[in-house]
């Protein structure tokens, strides 16, 4: 699966955007407090509003603060997944469980450094697993190949586990490095400046699609 995010695209032009990318799987939506990350994004007015712009799957990725609160709203807003950042949440497995009870899918995020073993037994809550290949907070950075030795971990908890989870990585996904991260198991790639700064959007992400499934 191939997620563009548009944390690269026009935000003045979020459901032209959105259309430029008809065959994404989701559409992913990087939310930043300024806070959790030094950067700011926006927030639910927007993902209400996108909502409304597009018939895509909406992947809220919250790199914010205090998730075990704000989260929730997102999944009342209509997205299809919500990620919330494992050092940021107070109560992982509580938080998936209200996820899922509003209608959501549930997402974990780890940052780089972030170890994937401490929480073998909070994926059975989750639906998806964010590896983040870059520090979050920014796009157009460089894709961090260390990373991918937890993404061959994740693989093997859910094939020996039977988790029914997707793996998802996000941060410097392009035609150099989605080839490596599809061969340690991910299912689904976000890619940011890869498809936004190409001339033809919706042609890029399928380029991407052809070079993960090599
Ligand atoms: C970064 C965001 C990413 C970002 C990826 O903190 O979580 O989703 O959009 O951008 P690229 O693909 O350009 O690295
Ligand atoms: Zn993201």
């Amino acid at each position: 699966m191939i997620a563009p995010s548009i944390l690269s695209a026009d935000f003045a032009r979020l459901a032209d955007e959105a259309a430029a990318v008809p065959s994404a799987d989701w559409l992913h939506v990087d939310v930043m407090d300024a806070h959790f990350v030094p950067n700011l994004t926006i927030g639910l007015p927007v993902v209400k509003s996108l909502r409304k712009a597009t018939d895509l799957p909406l992947d809220c990725h919250l790199m914010i603060d205090d998730p075990d609160r704000w989260a929730i709203g997102y999944a009342e807003a209509g997205a299809y997944n919500v990620t919330v950042h494992v050092e940021a949440a107070a109560d992982p497995v509580g938080l998936a469980k209200n996820l899922r009870a509003a209608g959501a899918k549930a997402g974990l995020s780890l940052k780089p450094g972030t170890a994937i073993e401490p929480y073998a037994d909070v994926l059975k809550h989750y639906d998806t697993l964010l590896v983040m290949s870059v520090e979050p907070g920014f796009g157009g950075q460089s894709f961090m190949a260390e990373v991918l030795d937890k993404v061959r971990v994740a693989r093997r908890l859910v094939d020996t586990g039977h988790l029914r989870l997707v793996v998802e990585i996000d941060g410097g996904i392009n035609a150099d490095t989605i080839e490596q991260a599809a061969e340690a198991g991910v299912d689904c790639f976000v890619a940011g400046s890869a498809v936004y700064d190409a001339a033809d959007p919706g042609a890029a992400l399928e380029r991407l699609r052809e070079q993960a499934a090599r």
